[in-house]
């Protein structure tokens, strides 16, 4: 054993932890309704892609309950939900992009009403060209946004002298969300000529300046607050914006409070998912196995508006290397308009798509060279100072610790071993194993973003409240916000109160995302802690006579002198603050420091720092019926000095189950007429209990962690979804000690169908 894996001293601790296991967690649906509250619901296109000829609403209107229905005319401000570029209507005007793009808005007594309503609208659409591919729709020249191209050094060169080269193509599918909690809002008359909104969203200041724009109002007209939301995965990022709007609207126009949770069914039909992309790649590696070039092309399917999509491409170039050093690359990313649903944000943000391409290269290279890939990813890991493609270099690189410490501890040659012996001996099931290395960018790509504030109060009686930007969507953010402020003054955390998420409190907000939220809120919330902090000890250095107020210290509930001699517990300490008139609040205030861009090279210091980890995935596959299941899961990760281990562990198991299902179960399937026919949860698989690998262990790596990252704890929230990459290739390992010639394209997810007709040879049809 490599002895760094030291025990965890820091307490895990979850605020939320007893409302869930006593089921008394409060959701948005949660909240009690004011009397008079109306329903909305939308109607959506029914095609794909076409013009409205006729709209008729006669016999829905005259449905008794049913208040107002609800057009793109009815709008007071700009017809627009469009975040990064103004393409995207809140309701359809004169042409519908996707099956599920909203055209009308039915308001009623009851949701029972509106949903009976929905039934009796009766619109006539002449279909036009329906493009589903994103490949397709590069060549039909239908972008969002312009290509990305980004490069270092000379690959033409390089290919040149490369013992081997390979080329191929790499294709991802897609991923739905599947938050418990659906989208939704309720918005409700806010005194004189201000609406308020309780929104299930990731971004509180992007539904506000959305709603704001909707309605032609400034954004001090809405206020939004967030209490949790039930879970996210980037997909309440921006698309929790359009359901606000229309609630706003609603109560605009009707004064009146107006409510709209989304059916499971409307949620999976209207809202956009992760990214698939088609991608192509070439790569050369020299006579020892280094990757000398390495050139991709990125066909990222965006669906019929751009939302997050060029921010997400943009995350795709950064991580195309994934946790290699190549020191020449060429790539060029093209965010394709097709007509599906505006896809989105997704835990990874276009990193897992970049992620997959290179590691089907290194596959590929090692089979035709012969040799494990693990060979091929040992070779080429990050160094310390090694540069990326966008020129940013490696600090406190642990790369090639994870990948060491994985190795060493989870024995892997004696379970390559056990895994040759049982192949031989087992003709119908076969063992897979693969390792997933891991470094992920910490930070928005868009700089702007990375900053925070945060607002505390110290009550007169000595109780704290703290709010923040931060939104918990069951990534254990409040706990941690509460940890911050509990060491910063030497309390219990008993005595912390966290309060909603608000835009009246804290203005401004960045969505909670980019794995960034409790680095980047928790800093805002240790500089208000600090400010309050330095007038107590100020005011306790002249009551204690003593010269350097920085010496003293708050611990444990109480104030003391350095040398122990002067004691005063805190309520005290707060009381006399109070009495002498002190400022008991502060608001606090974090911009991540260093970080840059060059917005058309691509080139400077875009990220905070670096996430490291490396992943040991085993699976066994039923050779006769292309089954499988996954043996283990091993994880060696980069956490720095973990403020909340149970939190953490948390989000490193959630996050590799749920890049498991990306990869192997999850297939979201359209069809050419662009509809969805994996539109619920019985015929669109994500992982259960029997998916997880059947031993899970996550070692942490011990290191000191970054000063940019929050009390030296890095980021957790995207970096474990990528090791579910892994299981593809686990699986991959496994048909190919059944069948050494198959030719499986490389294309996830890998489906137990995908792992049968890979066994046998069979190569898959083109639907
Ligand atoms: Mo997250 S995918 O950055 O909302």
């Amino acid at each position: 054993m490599i002895p760094s894996t030291k025990k965890k001293e820091k307490k895990s601790f979850s605020v939320d932890a007893p409302l869930h296991v006593t089921g008394k967690t409060q959701y948005l649906d949660d909240l009690p309704e004011l009397s008079g509250t109306l329903f909305a619901k939308v109607y959506a296109a029914k095609v794909a892609h076409g013009t409205i000829n006729k709209i008729d609403t006669t016999k829905a209107e005259h449905l008794p309950g049913v208040v107002r229905i609800i057009s793109y005319r009815d709008i007071p401000g700009q017809n627009q939900v469009g975040g990064i570029i103004a393409d995207e209507p809140l309701l359809a005007e004169k042409e519908v992009d996707f099956i599920g793009m909203p055209i009308l808005i039915i308001i009623a007594e009851t949701d029972v009403i509106a949903h009976h309503a929905c039934q009796l609208i009766e619109v006539d659409i002449t279909t036009k060209k329906i493009i589903v591919d994103p490949v397709e729709a590069y060549e039909a020249g239908h972008f969002l946004s312009d290509p990305i191209h980004c490069k270092k050094g000379d690959t033409t060169t390089a290919f040149s002298k490369c013992k081997y080269i390979v080329e191929g193509e790499a294709e991802s599918g897609g991923q739905e969300h599947v938050y418990l909690e659906t989208q939704g809002a309720y918005a409700i008359p806010n005194g004189d000529r201000s609406i308020k909104i309780f929104s299930s969203t990731q971004g509180p200041t992007a539904v506000q300046r959305t709603v704001a724009k909707v309605l032609g109002c400034t954004m001090n007209q809405i206020e939004v607050d967030v209490n949790r939301i039930g879970g996210g995965f980037g997909g309440k990022e921006d698309q929790a914006s359009p359901w606000a709007a229309m609630v706003a609207l609603a109560t605009h126009l009707l004064g009146r409070p107006v409510k709209y949770i989304l059916e499971r069914g409307e949620d999976l039909q209207m809202t956009g998912k992760r990214h698939p992309y088609k991608s192509s790649y070439k790569i050369g590696l020299d006579a020892d196995y280094n990757i000398l070039a390495y050139e991709a092309q990125y066909y990222q399917n965006g669906g019929a508006a751009a939302d997050l999509s060029p921010a997400v491409l943009q995350r795709t170039v950064f991580h195309s290397t994934n946790s290699y050093f190549v020191p020449n690359v060429n790539v060029s990313a093209y965010s394709c308009r097709t007509n599906l649903p505006p896809n989105t944000a997704f835990r990874g943000f276009g990193g897992p798509q970049g992620m997959f391409v290179i590691e089907a290269a290194i596959h590929k290279a090692a089979r035709i060279i012969g040799i494990p890939a693990p060979v091929i990813q040992e070779k080429n890991l990050l160094n310390e100072g090694s540069e990326f493609l966008y020129g940013q270099k490696t600090e406190d690189c642990e790369a090639r610790n994870c990948w060491q410490q994985a190795k060493v501890n989870y024995e892997i040659e004696k379970r390559q071993a056990a895994i040759t012996a049982y192949n031989q001996e087992h003709p119908n099931c076969k063992k897979g194993l693969a390792l997933m290395p891991v470094c992920f960018g910490i930070s928005f790509t868009n700089t702007m973003m990375n900053n925070a504030r945060a607002l505390v109060h110290v009550y007169s009686d000595g109780s704290v409240g703290i709010s923040t930007g931060a939104i918990e969507m069951r990534q254990g953010v409040s706990s941690k916000m509460i940890q911050v402020a509990a060491v910063s003054f030497g309390l219990s955390t008993l005595a912390i109160k966290l309060e909603t998420t608000n835009t009246t409190r804290v203005a401004n907000t960045s969505p909670s995302a980019a794995s960034a939220t409790a680095d980047l809120n928790g800093k805002a919330l240790l500089d208000a802690c600090q400010q309050i902090l330095s007038r107590l000890k100020m005011m306790l250095a002249k009551e204690w006579d003593i010269n350097d107020a920085d010496t003293i210290i708050f611990e444990n509930g109480l104030a003391s002198s350095f040398d122990g001699s002067k004691k005063m517990d805190w309520k005290k300490v707060i009381l006399l603050a109070f009495q002498q008139r002190i400022n008991l609040s502060a608001k606090g205030h974090y911009a991540t420091p260093r970080i840059h861009i060059d917005r058309t090279t691509l080139q400077g210091h875009p990220f905070a720092y670096h996430v490291y980890g490396t992943a040991i995935l085993t699976c066994t596959v039923d050779c006769i019926r292309g089954n499988y299941e996954f043996d283990a899961g091993n994880i060696v990760h980069d956490f720095g000095t973990s403020l909340n281990p149970a939190v953490d562990l948390g989000q490193i198991e959630g996050g590799m189950v749920q890049g498991i299902g990306w990869m192997t179960l999850e297939e979201l399937i359209y069809n050419k007429k662009g509809e969805l026919k994996s539109g619920n949860l019985a015929n669109y698989k994500i992982p259960d209990i029997y998916s997880v690998p059947k031993k899970v262990d996550v070692q942490y790596l011990e290191t000191e962690g970054s000063d940019l990252a929050i009390l030296k704890s890095k980021a957790v929230g995207e970096p474990p979804l990528m090791y579910g990459i892994g299981a593809y290739f686990s699986l991959y390992n496994a048909v190919m000690a059944f069948n050494p010639a198959t030719e499986m394209a490389y294309s996830a997810p890998m489906t137990a169908e995908k792992v049968l007709m890979g066994l046998y040879g069979i190569t898959e049809e083109v639907s």
